[in-house]
């Protein structure tokens, strides 16, 4: 897809969410009000929302609607933003620097954010199985999608990644093997789940789930590979978060583990896979295509 359509799309499908989330957590003026905050500073920094664009995105191809897909889509997005907050904490990444802006708990303060975090998670399901996803999808259709997203974020998906994150500190020796086990779930699980609600969304078909299940599990690794190449060799004011800190941490990674030329390939090798993937789709896979190849060599 030409690179301006392929942009603004982009930037439609992220102003859709970013309208729905301001909607879905308001501000407040209750006596809980510092919790809000502290919700909406992280969710509402400007991710890049890849993970609700996957989820419009395959829905639209698979033939359903906007509507359809945003519940599933927004509360991907505040589970993501939730892993974010509680990956920077000082007892796990320790990291200062959050979308471009000072992390949760150092705006704030760490119960703060660990509050936070858990409310955008709980949050989530209430959005997921709200009345209008509901009356979106049926009751069947909200469910089976509120239990793929628990299945992907929790002790079998992107909590046993982080779980073996840092598990692997520990570990004398780190092999490559080992950590793509560890990237597939702690990455990979959520942008599997992102790829599968959309096609729950339209009520697609097992072929185009199954497809759908490659494009993202190719796309999940080269996504963390990329994500620890800009580790290193990214700029901390365009990757709104700090540069070095694996190594600063002692955390291996793909680049440490390969080497950065390696690791390069890698990423076109499996952005290659995830493109093929969605062939059966023909020309209605062209956004998607694009979004992989765009994110292969992304800056942030
Ligand atoms: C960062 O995710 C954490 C990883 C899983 C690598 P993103 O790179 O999608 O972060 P945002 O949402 O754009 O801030
Ligand atoms: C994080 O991986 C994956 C999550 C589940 C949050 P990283 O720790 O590499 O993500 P960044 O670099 O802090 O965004
Ligand atoms: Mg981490
Ligand atoms: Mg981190
Ligand atoms: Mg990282």
């Amino acid at each position: 897809m030409e690179k301006t359509r392929f942009q603004a799309q982009m930037r439609e499908y992220a102003k859709l969410v970013n309208a729905q989330l301001d909607l879905l957590v308001p501000e407040e003026t209750v006596s809980e009000k510092p919790l809000y905050e502290s919700m909406r500073y992280s969710l509402l920094a400007g991710g890049k929302r890849v993970r609700p664009v996957l989820v419009l995105g395959f829905c639209k191809m698979c033939g359903g609607t906007e509507g359809q897909a945003l519940p599933f889509a927004c509360a991907l997005e505040m589970i993501h933003t939730y892993s974010l907050i509680h990956d920077d904490l000082p007892c796990m990444d320790d990291d200062d620097l959050r979308r471009g802006r000072p992390s949760n708990h150092r705006a704030f303060d760490e119960a703060t954010a660990l509050l936070a975090g858990d409310a955008l998670l709980t949050k989530a399901f209430e959005v997921a199985l709200s009345p209008e996803s509901i009356t979106q999808l049926g009751a069947s259709r909200a469910a089976e999608g509120a239990h793929l997203l628990a299945q992907a974020a929790g002790d079998h998906g992107m909590i046993a990644g982080q779980v073996l994150d840092l598990q692997n500190d520990t570990l004398p020796q780190l092999t490559a093997q080992r950590l793509q086990m560890t990237d597939a779930k702690k990455t990979g699980a959520l942008l599997r789940a992102a790829a599968l609600l959309g096609t729950i969304a339209a009520g697609a078909g097992k072929s185009a789930r199954q497809a759908a299940a490659r494009y993202a599990d190719a796309l999940g690794l080269a996504f963390q590979i990329q994500d620890d190449i800009l580790d290193v060799t990214g700029d901390e004011k365009t990757l709104g978060k700090p540069i070095g800190s694996d190594a600063e941490h002692g955390k291996r990674t793909y680049v440490s583990i390969l080497g950065l030329s390696a690791a390069r390939e890698k990423v076109q090798a499996l952005t290659e896979e995830a493109v093929e993937a969605l062939a059966p789709f023909g020309e209605r896979a062209d956004f998607l295509q694009t979004l992989a190849q765009a994110l292969a060599v992304r800056e942030h």
